[in-house]
C-alpha cells in the first residue's frame, strides 16, 4: 500500500508539472483528491488495515495530498506569471513607429493682434494698463472734452445701464484712469487694450462690440514729431518695414490737433489699387494731441505737460494685414477660418 500511495503521488506530480493551463490544473485535481479519486480509495482500504498500520499509512495519505495540494498552488503561480510575461512581450512598444499627430490649438487672430501690437510698444518702453469695460460716464465722455451734450458722443452711440454708467465705448477712458491714479506726476507712458461696445448695427465692417488698443504719453517735452515717429514705427512693424504714413487732419474732441493716420498701400507699394482705392493710401488708425481740456481735468497743467494719444481698432488693424473681407469672420469661431492663422 504504501508503495502505490508513493507511485500515485509520483505519477501526480509528474502530470502537474506538465500542466500549462489553469483548466488543465482543476482537472488534475479532481483526478488526484477528489471524490473518485484513487486517494479516496485508499481511505477507505485504510479501515481494514490491522491497527498498528493505520497512523503509519494514514500519515502518508496526508503528506501525499499536502505535497499534490502544494503542486498545484506552485504550478498555479507559475501558469499565471507566464501569462503576464507573454502578454508582456506582446505588448512591448515599438517605439520607433510614427507617431500620431496630435491637433495644435493657438491663439485667435484677435489675440495675437493685440499681442503684436503690445510687443511693439512695451519694446519702447510703455506699460501695459486695463480698464474696466463697465465704465463711467465721467471717464468715458466727460473728462475727455465730451460734456453731456456734445454732439460728437453720437458718433458712439452707447449701451447705458444706468445714467452715469455705461459699457465703454473706447479704450480712452483709460487715459482719463491713468492720469488721475499718477498723483505724482511722474511721466506716463502706457498702452491699454481691451474690448469696447457701441449700439451700433452688425454689418461686414461693424460690430456693436469690438477691439481697441489705446497708446498715451504724457511728459514735459512730448511732441507732435514724437507721435508721428511712434506711428511711423508701429505701421512699419505691422505692415513692412518699406512702409510710409500720412497724417491728415481730423477731430477728436480728446485730441488737438487731431490726425487720421494712413499707411502707404501694402500691396500695389503706393502706386494704386483696389486696396487702397488707387489713392495709395489706406487709413489705419486715429491719434492726437491730448487736448488742454483732458490735462486740466485730470490735474496736469497744460502749460508744463504735453502728450499724444493713438487709438488702433484691432479687427481693422488685423482685417488690413491679413486681408479679411468681413468682421464677423472674427467673430464666429470657424476653425477653417481661426486655424490659417
Ligand atoms: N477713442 C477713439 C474712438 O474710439 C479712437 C481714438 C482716436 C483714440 C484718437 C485716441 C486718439 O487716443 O488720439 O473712436
Amino acid at each position: 500500500m504504501e508503495k502505490k500511495i508513493n507511485k500515485l503521488v509520483e505519477e501526480a506530480l509528474q502530470e502537474l508539472g506538465k500542466a500549462s493551463k489553469l483548466n488543465d490544473l482543476m482537472v488534475l485535481k479532481a483526478k488526484y483528491l477528489g471524490k473518485k479519486s484513487q486517494f479516496n480509495d485508499f481511505m477507505r482500504e485504510l479501515k481494514d488495515l490491522p491497527n498498528n498500520e493505520k497512523p503509519k499509512v494514514g500519515k502518508l495519505v496526508n503528506i501525499g495530498k499536502n505535497k499534490i495540494n502544494h503542486k498545484i498552488e506552485e504550478m498555479k503561480e507559475k501558469i499565471e506569471a507566464d501569462k503576464i510575461n507573454q502578454k508582456l512581450k506582446e505588448e512591448t512598444i515599438d517605439v520607433t513607429l510614427p507617431g500620431k499627430k496630435i491637433a495644435q490649438g493657438k491663439k485667435h487672430i484677435f489675440t495675437q493682434t493685440i499681442e503684436e501690437i503690445e510687443d511693439i510698444f512695451v519694446g519702447l518702453g510703455y506699460e501695459i494698463k486695463e480698464g474696466p469695460e463697465i465704465e463711467e460716464d465721467k471717464y468715458n465722455f466727460e473728462m475727455l472734452n465730451l460734456p453731456k451734450d456734445h454732439p460728437a458722443r453720437d458718433m458712439q452711440d452707447s449701451l447705458y445701464i444706468s445714467e452715469e454708467i455705461l459699457l465703454r465705448t473706447h479704450t480712452s477712458p483709460v487715459q482719463v484712469r491713468s492720469l488721475l491714479e499718477n498723483a505724482d506726476k511722474k511721466p506716463v507712458k502706457i498702452i491699454s487694450p481691451g474690448r469696447v461696445y457701441r449700439k451700433d448695427d452688425d454689418d461686414q465692417t461693424h460690430s456693436h462690440q469690438f477691439g481697441q488698443v489705446e497708446a498715451l504719453v504724457v511728459d514735459k517735452k512730448t511732441s507732435l514729431s514724437d507721435l508721428k515717429g511712434t506711428l511711423l514705427l508701429a505701421a512699419q512693424k505691422l505692415f513692412g518695414e518699406e512702409r510710409q504714413i500720412r497724417l491728415r487732419p481730423s477731430y477728436f474732441p480728446f485730441t488737438e490737433p487731431s490726425v487720421e493716420v494712413d499707411v502707404s498701400c501694402y500691396k500695389c507699394n503706393g502706386t494704386g489699387c483696389s486696396m487702397c482705392k488707387n489713392t495709395g493710401w489706406i487709413e489705419i488708425l486715429g491719434a492726437g494731441m491730448v487736448n488742454n481740456n483732458v490735462l486740466k481735468a485730470c490735474g496736469y497743467d497744460p502749460n508744463e505737460f504735453q502728450g499724444f494719444a493713438i487709438g488702433f481698432g484691432v479687427e481693422r488693424i488685423a482685417m488690413l494685414r491679413h486681408g479679411i473681407d468681413d468682421i464677423r469672420l472674427l467673430y464666429t469661431n470657424d476653425l477653417r477660418f481661426n486655424s490659417q492663422f
